[in-house]
């Protein structure tokens, strides 16, 4: 970041001495006003719910631009690492910066595959587990659990231990969500098989079983894959900086990444392409669409069209656009064209982009709007496309809590409030209350 020759100048109504402050440029997107010294200059927090004008850290991992619909991991777009890189290859991109030429994707590619195997002990985890449990829950558990295993990598200040931890985790997550699976539907856990792909390998471990193997389909495959990128980062989203605060404590990563897991496990965050294929399944046909639209329009109605709109994205975003793309690459590999529900989310997606309403609101597909009609196709459980998400995302969540790790001006994080309740009161006798 550069200092702008610009300064913020802040005053006050009464008289007070203004106050200047920095502002810093990136390489791109909005400049930031350095308000560090405010508090110790005039004894006054900002006032901020939501982050909605606060940019907590810097980073030069993945950039978004909201309103040309652009996302960018390390300069590059997502439409050309899906279209032309495997998620691994992302995943070497964000964690270190640059594409892998062929002999360093050679070997970051074998050194995941070699750590994809979880303890044997940790099938005693799922085994406590209620067979109906949330693969959320399970997630948070055994990802935490991780840390119990791993001793040899937990020394946060050692860059030699943080890689090591980071490989573990993008290796692992695939095995433990495919082991929540296996665990729900009562069927032996299938260990991985080092010489598939990242996304063969977790199809591999879901849909095998000892009696019979899973064919690899190399479309249902490439689907995944392209789910896996298209999830893997999405700068400082809330649990990314659910993570990002865990370890500015000095956690340690797998306790870090459990804590992004129970963050993305909420409705407003990862749970938005379940409520999406909900919703197509509840409309059920093209001729309720009118109805259904009325609804979400409905002022006194709390009817959302799920899977459309977004904080950041106020066109396209470029992920959905990918997504519907693979939507009908599975759908013909499957013989699934006339699959009922992606007419509706057509139909629905048509009406909705020609609809005053939305338009005026820019709102447009979401990601979430598609991958649920993809996950299904694939044969993943509906309660699992939240963990689906969090084993793409752990990549992000990981590099992101790497290079806050190694920031100079990390701190423990600790975000000030507005006291709005009682002052010093004393304890009454319990008689006297
Ligand atoms: N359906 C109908 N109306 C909507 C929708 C929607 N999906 N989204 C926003 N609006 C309307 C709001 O009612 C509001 O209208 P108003 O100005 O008349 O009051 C206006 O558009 C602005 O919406 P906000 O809620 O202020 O936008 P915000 O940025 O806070 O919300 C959010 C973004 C939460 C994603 C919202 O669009 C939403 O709930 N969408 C549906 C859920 C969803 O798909 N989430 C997935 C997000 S992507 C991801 O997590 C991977």
């Amino acid at each position: 970041m550069t200092n702008s020759d610009t300064k913020a100048i802040l005053t006050f109504s009464d008289g007070s001495a203004p106050l200047e402050m920095p502002i810093y440029k990136g390489t791109v997107g909005p400049d930031v006003i350095d308000i560090r010294k405010l508090y110790a200059a005039t004894g006054m927090f900002t006032y901020d719910p939501g982050f909605m004008s606060t940019a907590a850290c810097n980073s030069a991992i993945t950039y978004i631009d909201g309103d040309k619909g652009e996302l960018l991991y390390r300069g590059y777009p997502i439409e050309e690492l899906a279209n032309q890189g495997d998620f691994l290859e992302s995943c070497y991109l964000l964690l270190n910066g640059e594409l892998p030429d062929a002999a360093q994707k050679l070997e970051f590619d074998y050194t995941v595959s070699r750590h994809t195997m979880v303890h044997e002990q940790m099938q005693f985890f799922f085994r406590g587990f209620r067979r109906d449990a949330h693969p959320m829950s399970v997630l948070v558990g055994t990802v935490g659990a991780l840390a119990s295993f791993y001793h040899d990598s937990l020394d946060i200040n050692d860059p030699r231990h943080r890689e090591v931890s980071a490989i573990r985790l993008i290796a692992k997550m695939p095995t433990l969500v495919a082991m929540a699976y296996k665990y729900s539907i009562g069927q032996p856990f299938v260990y991985p098989k080092n010489n598939l792909s990242y996304s063969a390998n977790f199809m591999h471990m879901m849909f095998s079983t000892p009696c019979e193997e899973y064919k690899v389909n190399d479309v249902l495959v490439r689907a995944l894959d392209r789910i896996l990128i298209l999830h893997a980062d999405h700068e400082q989203n809330a649990s990314t900086s659910t993570v990002r605060l865990a370890g500015s404590s000095g956690a340690n990563p797998f306790a870090c990444i459990a804590a992004g897991i129970a963050c993305l496990w909420g409705p407003a965050h990862g749970g938005a392409n379940e409520a999406a294929l909900s919703m197509l399944e509840s409309i059920g046909s093209v001729d309720n669409i009118p109805e259904f639209i009325r609804q979400v329009k409905d002022k006194n109605s709390s009817v959302k069209l799920m899977g459309f709109g977004h904080r950041v994205y106020k066109n396209y975003d470029p992920r959905a656009k990918l997504m519907r793309e693979t939507c009908y690459e599975v759908l013909a590999e499957l013989g699934l064209e006339n699959d009922p529900l992606f007419k509706l989310a057509m139909a629905l997606e048509k009406i909705a982009l020609e609809d005053e309403y939305f338009v005026s609101r820019k709102l447009y597909p979401n990601v979430d709007f598609y991958s649920g009609i993809v996950q299904r196709a694939l044969g993943i459980p509906t309660a699992l496309f939240t963990g689906i998400f969090a084993m793409a995302r752990t990549i992000g969540w990981v590099a992101q809590w790497k290079e806050m790790i190694s920031d100079p001006e990390q701190k423990i994080g600790r975000p000030r409030q507005l006291f709005i309740g009682e002052k010093t009161r004393s304890v009454k006798p319990i008689e006297q209350r």
